[in-house]
């Protein structure tokens, strides 16, 4: 099938790649001119496991191509998803200008019949706005139909998670449309969902809601296990182990960031209060997710006692391994809090340091090389990110060249017993 897609974000991208993957012809439109030159040029501006090769071999084969023109995109396609960004405001609200934007881009351009797709994540009932914006602004009078088809990909795995889905979902309110969209979907092999334009809305926000739940449900618990010297990773097995919880997203931890999960707890808590339904359990886990980084300063602080001038090493600085991604990272409002209290702190992250820096995101920190170069003569390690490439090195190493064994690990990645017999003084969440 001809597809378009506006937006070359993390979705749209790596959505535009899977499609082209599975044999449809592909049109991937974004306004960012640098951006298209570059992916014209065969470089990809994000780093995501297997999406380069994805995107050269589908170039090659003429199946995946960039344009800055919504027209070329709308003309020669069947299917316009959009795929742009939906921030955050400062009341928690979603800022929905880049969607009324491509929208009204379609419109003017929208001379016969189109599906028009949201994939950004997006509060309830924008599926109505967009399709009332298209018919406000076409003065061809052309057929369309607005569909919400949700994106669950998780960065760090987006293609796995693109090409072998758990679900499909399909908010379409006309069989037309319906028919289309589970063409497009059909070489996946995925079980497919459809169901009413809000409902799809709707379960975007729910379902990254119950994750993060699920998240500042282990953390809280982690802290009771902290009190009563019980151990967190045992309890998150036996809870995980009960095939109606499952054991993912049960890894406590110095909380979750990104550039979804905060963003979209918050816009449901701004949704609920504006349909009437405060959600008061979302602002819970919002609250345990703050203090959880807080709790963990508070261990550092009590170890070193006095953070000035002391020289701590930091391992991770992207929001979870295998991305570059370090927006709303928690890894970096660690490092800038530490900076803030007088510490001399050298950070190394195998993918994040570079736009770490180009986005000015911790001013004042020093890059290392390697994680053994962040280390020397360090007085203490913190982990923030669970990169494998972490886990693999030695504690006799590590103990060589720091000045202090003191190791601060935020993500549990390594093993206490391990880290104790090399003589490291060792803390960690929710285990003794
Ligand atoms: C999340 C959802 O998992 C995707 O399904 C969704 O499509 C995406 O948001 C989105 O809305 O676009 P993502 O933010 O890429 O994906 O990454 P996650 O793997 O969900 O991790 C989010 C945060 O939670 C990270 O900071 C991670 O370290 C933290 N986390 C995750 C934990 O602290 N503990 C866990 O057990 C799992």
């Amino acid at each position: 099938m001809k597809l378009c897609i506006i937006g070359s974000g993390y979705v749209g991208l790596v959505t535009g790649a899977c499609f082209a993957e599975v044999g449809h012809q592909v049109i991937c439109v974004d306004n960012d001119q640098r951006k298209v030159d570059m992916l014209i040029a065969g470089e990809i501006p994000i780093y995501e496991p297997l999406l380069e090769g994805m995107v050269h071999k589908n170039v090659g084969a003429k199946r995946l191509s960039f344009t800055n023109s919504v027209e070329k995109g709308v003309d020669e396609s069947e299917v316009i998803f959009i795929a742009v960004p939906t921030p955050p405001q400062p009341d928690g609200s979603v800022d929905l200008s880049y969607i009324e934007q491509a929208a009204r881009e379609i419109a003017v351009v929208l001379k016969d019949y189109r599906v028009i797709v949201d994939k950004s994540t997006v509060p309830v009932k924008t599926g109505e706005k967009v399709a009332a914006t298209i018919r406000r602004y076409n003065r061809a009078g052309a057929a369309f139909d607005v569909v919400s088809n949700p994106e669950f990909l998780r960065e760090g795995c987006a293609v796995g998670d693109l090409m072998n889905p758990d679900r499909i979902v399909i908010g379409s309110s006309n069989e037309q449309a319906t028919a289309l969209m589970k063409k497009i979907y059909e070489p996946f092999m995925a079980p497919i969902l459809v169901t009413d334009i809000s409902s799809a809305e709707l379960i975007k926000h729910a379902a990254n809601s119950f994750l993060a739940l699920k998240i500042s449900y282990i953390n809280m618990v982690s802290r009771i296990c902290e009190a009563s010297g019980a151990d967190i990773e045992n309890v998150a097995d036996g809870i995980g182990a009960d095939k109606r919880i499952g054991r993912n997203f049960l890894n406590a931890g110095i909380g979750y960031g990104g550039s979804c999960f905060p963003k979209d707890i918050a816009a449901f808590i701004a949704i609920s209060e504006h349909l009437g339904e405060p959600f008061e359990l979302l602002k819970e886990v919002q609250r345990i997710n703050r203090t959880q980084c807080d709790r963990f300063i508070a261990k550092i602080r009590e170890a070193l006692w006095v953070l000035k001038d002391k020289k701590i090493a930091i391992w991770g600085l992207t929001f979870k391994p295998d991305t570059d991604d370090v927006r709303s990272s928690v890894a970096i409002d660690i490092v800038n809090q530490l900076v803030a209290e007088g510490a001399i702190v050298r950070a190394y992250d195998p993918k994040g340091m570079e736009k770490s820096q180009q986005m000015g995101l911790v001013p004042g920190v020093g890059f290392a090389s390697s994680p053994l170069d962040a280390v020397q003569d360090a007085e203490a390690l913190v982990i923030a990110t669970e990169w494998k490439e972490f886990s693999n090195i030695g504690f006799q190493e590590l103990k060589a060249l720091m000045h202090t064994p003191l190791i601060f690990d935020g993500r549990n990645l390594l093993d206490p017993l391990v880290a104790r017999q090399f003589g490291f003084t060792y803390y960690s969440i929710g285990r003794a």
